[in-house]
């Protein structure tokens, strides 16, 4: 990892932590961070209905709405499947998407999924669009660093899956690239040694107004949890028990103190977060109500659910979902199943944070009812317990 800029007697490279008043250091102050991870594509979960759309429009309106309610974080996936591989043929780009969402919201962080190495995409182009929204959002931007972990993937874009720590490494030198464009007082000459891009004489204008962009990589894996540790502000984990609230409790002590020891090596901070979806209702008879009308809406196998189609993939980080030794969840879209009235919601969120996470980017079955069901039931009690601060 390159603490200064690739040029010999450049620049030291700053994150935005460096900057006490950047987006970023003021959103890290809440003791726990809360975010929306959309769905920016079509998702069949089951047949029981929703509002949901995949549109920019819908989506747009939750990202104000969180904004609105001082949440501080909006990230969504990207894919590249093949005709048939979504549920419903509609997907959109997260990097394009959450980009034009600068324009239409205030104070929460856009956080763009981007496929760094497909294409493969020159430095330079990832450090003049970088500029340009960190500049657009005035520092709220930031990217989502995805490798791919699916052979399709890689096969759509021309060649076989590149091996897994194989990316990492590949994304490291890159990274180490885009951070000098974005901190260099002078031009940049530099040619890949694992990557096949060359720059001559590169030079990025305008500099982002927090030293860069804020980055971040979802892992499970030695290599992902290396790769944070020296790049990424927030590094988003998934639960190695499964999706089920307490394998999630008792399996993610130990994975959250690998990544704190890993962090401890480079001495940076990087923020953990976790992706739960959130199943709540009133009552618990009215939780459970709504539970099963999902469940009894999954009409199929998980497996043969398109969402869960079996495309070949070597994540590490979902690993969990196939220990049989852990309670399973209900295979309802999240990481982590969070289900039950305003108050238990607020325990397993609280129970969550014990054990070391410092934010959720939370999903909803339903997403602009759930999201306002969350507003008006869930949000002040989480305030009452602490874990919000005005
Ligand atoms: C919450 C979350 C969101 C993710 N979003 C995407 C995505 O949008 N596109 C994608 O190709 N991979 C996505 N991934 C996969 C990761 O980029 C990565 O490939 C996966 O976590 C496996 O990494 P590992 O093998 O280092 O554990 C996501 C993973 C997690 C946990």
């Amino acid at each position: 990892m390159a603490t200064t800029s690739l040029r010999e007697g450049g620049p030291a490279l700053k994150s935005p932590y460096d900057f006490p008043d950047s987006p970023l250091s003021k959103a890290v102050r809440q003791p726990l961070l809360l975010g929306v991870f959309l769905d920016l594509q079509d998702r069949h979960i089951s047949d029981h209905p929703t509002s949901n759309s995949w549109t920019f429009d819908y989506n747009a309106d939750i990202v104000r709405r969180a904004d609105e309610l001082g949440f501080e974080l909006a990230f969504s996936r990207t894919q590249w499947l093949p005709k048939g591989g979504y549920d419903g043929e509609a997907s959109l780009d997260a990097f394009i998407a959450l980009g034009a969402m600068a324009a239409v919201t205030k104070n929460i962080l856009l956080i763009s999924t981007i496929h760094v190495l497909y294409g493969p995409l020159h430095p330079l182009h990832i450090a003049k669009y970088g500029a340009t929204l960190d500049h657009i959002a005035k520092g709220r931007w930031g990217i989502n660093i995805v490798t791919g972990h699916r052979a399709i993937e890689h096969q759509m874009f021309g060649w076989n899956r590149i091996e897994h720590d194989k990316r990492y490494e590949m994304a490291g030198e890159l990274f180490d690239v885009v951070n000098s464009l974005w901190a260099e007082t002078e031009n940049l000459t530099y040619e890949g040694k694992i990557n096949q891009w060359k720059l001559e004489n590169a030079w990025i204008t305008p500099k982002p107004l927090f030293g860069r962009p804020i980055l971040v990589n979802a892992t499970g894996s030695p290599a992902g949890i290396d790769f944070a540790v020296k790049y990424s502000d927030l590094i988003f984990i998934t639960s190695p028990g499964g999706a089920n609230i307490e394998s999630a409790l008792e399996t993610l002590p130990a994975h959250i103190a690998t990544i704190r020891a890993a962090a401890a090596t480079t001495g940076r901070t990087v923020k953990i977060l976790i992706n739960p979806v959130i199943v709540s209702r009133d009552t618990a008879d009215e939780t459970n109500a709504y539970l099963r009308a999902i469940v009894e809406g999954m009409t199929s196998e998980p497996q043969n659910r398109k969402f869960f189609k079996n495309y070949d993939s070597d994540a590490h980080a979902w690993r969990g979902r196939k220990d049989d030794t852990q309670k399973q969840g209900y295979n309802l879209g999240g990481n982590v199943e969070v289900i039950g009235t305003p108050g238990e919601v607020v325990e397993q969120l609280k129970a969550l944070h014990e054990v070391g996470i410092d934010g959720v980017q939370m999903g909803f079955y339903d997403w602009k009812v759930d999201l306002e069901h969350f507003a008006i039931k869930i949000l002040p009690l989480l305030k009452e317990a602490g874990l919000r601060v005005d």
